[in-house]
């Protein structure tokens, strides 16, 4: 298993390339389902979860094929498909759910297995369930999968109302690719309104999907007999930008993240404004400066759904309130156990007591090097920047959650001046 060694203490200057999201290049990649014709994606970033979606799709039977340096993959999902998706490569990746919905809506039926739990939850997939039998697919669950299909005499799903119990990312990301084809209008209300989510319902208006409100709670879809092919470019990974943010913030410096998108990371930037971190959206991206942070203010915040202060960004956003001054507070609304990377950054030196869903954090900890373990992908990323700042070695083990959901980290953080590199046992 890889890790990365990290030797704190240095400040990070210089440009650093932000991928395309991985977010959006998972449900953009089960998109290609919807349409015999050729699927052109670019900008799709190099991550571990995509290779895994790539397996998945060509398990099927899709053929893909990268090109171009510009992260370029294409994708063709002829009619004699197999719409399975099997548990040995869900169980690696939950994402995988999000073949269900276009599976349903292009073939009528569709069997995926059940993705199980993961580390930072329990993670049910009840709501994507719930909507599709609104559409009218009969869903049934049997030995771990979801074995779903059209009744009788029924050739496509219905359009539907559909309200779910609460917001769900993937969980309309699903639902919306299925009612692109269903027959006559879905509205899919308490929609999640996460970028990711607008940059899928701007290809599948490519394709010639007939959506509106997309981005706002209320999305209305009118169903279409057919998609076409198109070709789209993968929106610019908010997590990773704001990730680089956090590492800046925390060692000092001065970088610019090119295609980098300032208007998708507004709940970050007010905090990292309010702790003392310059931000500023520039012509191609963003610049950060910052002081480094045992100079900064700690900041409270709670995590909720878009535009709200994202969970993805929790963990790294907990290792700057380590290292800045005073005492603040992170509640996590969204996952119930989204708290595995305190007891690692406490082995760094932090400070931090736990009460259910909420942290308090003692700020000002003077950080010192040492092994520690990731356990899962943003928690990895704490960890990487909290290593970036803590004296001396930090060994981070397990860094294939890492390599989940960052293209070439360290590089790009080697980049900027860190002390930081990859050993492969
Ligand atoms: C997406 O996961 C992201 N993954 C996650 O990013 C992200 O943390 C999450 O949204 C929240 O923003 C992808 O987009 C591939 P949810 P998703 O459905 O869709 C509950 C990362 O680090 N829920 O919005 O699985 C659920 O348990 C990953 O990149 C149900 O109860 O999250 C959670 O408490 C981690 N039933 C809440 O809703 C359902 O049917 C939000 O989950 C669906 C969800």
């Amino acid at each position: 298993m890889d890790k990365l060694l990290v030797h704190g203490g240095r400040p990070l200057h210089g440009e650093v390339v932000i991928s395309g999201a991985k977010n959006a290049a998972l449900p953009e990649m089960c998109a290609a389902l919807l349409t015999a014709e050729p699927v052109h994606l670019i900008n799709v970033p190099r991550l571990h979860d995509v290779r895994t979606m790539r397996k998945l799709l060509d398990n099927m039977g899709v053929a893909s094929e990268t090109h171009g340096e510009r992260g370029g993959i294409s994708f063709v999902a002829h009619d004699a498909l197999s719409p399975e998706a099997p548990y040995e490569l869900v169980k690696t990746m939950r994402a995988s759910v999000l073949a269900l919905g276009p599976l349903l809506a292009r073939f009528g039926e569709a069997t995926v297995s059940l993705p199980g739990g993961c580390a930072i939850g329990s993670r049910p997939v009840d709501q994507h369930i719930k909507g599709l039998q609104a559409m009218g697919a009969q869903i049934t669950v049997e030995h771990g999968y979801m074995i779903a299909k059209l009744p009788p005499g029924q050739s496509r799903l219905r359009g539907a109302r559909i309200s779910t119990d609460m917001i769900t990312v993937t969980g309309t990301e699903n639902l919306l690719m299925a009612a692109t084809l269903a027959e006559g209008e879905t509205v899919l209300q308490n929609a999640a309104q996460e970028p990711e989510v607008t940059d899928l319902a701007e290809m599948l208006i490519k394709m010639g999907a007939k959506i509106e409100g997309h981005g706002t709670s209320r999305i209305s879809i009118q169903g279409v007999d057919r998609l076409h092919g198109c070709t789209h470019q993968v929106v610019a990974d908010r997590i990773e930008a704001g990730t680089f943010l956090c590492a800046v913030a925390a060692t000092g410096g001065d970088a610019f993240l090119r295609h980098a998108r300032a208007d998708h990371l507004d709940a970050v930037i007010d905090k990292l404004l309010e702790a003392g971190v310059q931000v500023t959206a520039e012509d191609g991206g963003m610049r950060v400066r910052s002081p480094g942070g045992a100079l900064l203010k700690a900041q409270s915040f709670r995590t909720t759904e878009y535009p709200g202060f994202p969970t993805d960004m929790q963990a790294q956003f907990m290792a700057l309130n380590v290292l800045a001054q005073g005492t603040s507070t992170v509640t996590e609304t969204i996952f119930e156990n989204r708290f595995m990377h305190v007891n690692e950054l406490s082995r760094l030196g932090a400070h931090i007591a736990i009460d259910g869903r909420e942290a308090t954090v003692t700020g000002g900890a003077q950080l010192s090097g040492a092994t520690v373990m990731a356990t899962d992908l943003r928690a990895s990323a704490s960890l990487v920047i909290a290593g970036l700042v803590a004296s001396g070695e930090t060994l981070v083990d397990r860094i294939y959650h890492l390599d989940r959901g960052y293209d070439r980290m360290e590089d790009k953080l080697r980049g900027l001046g860190a002390d930081i590199e990859r050993l492969s046992t």
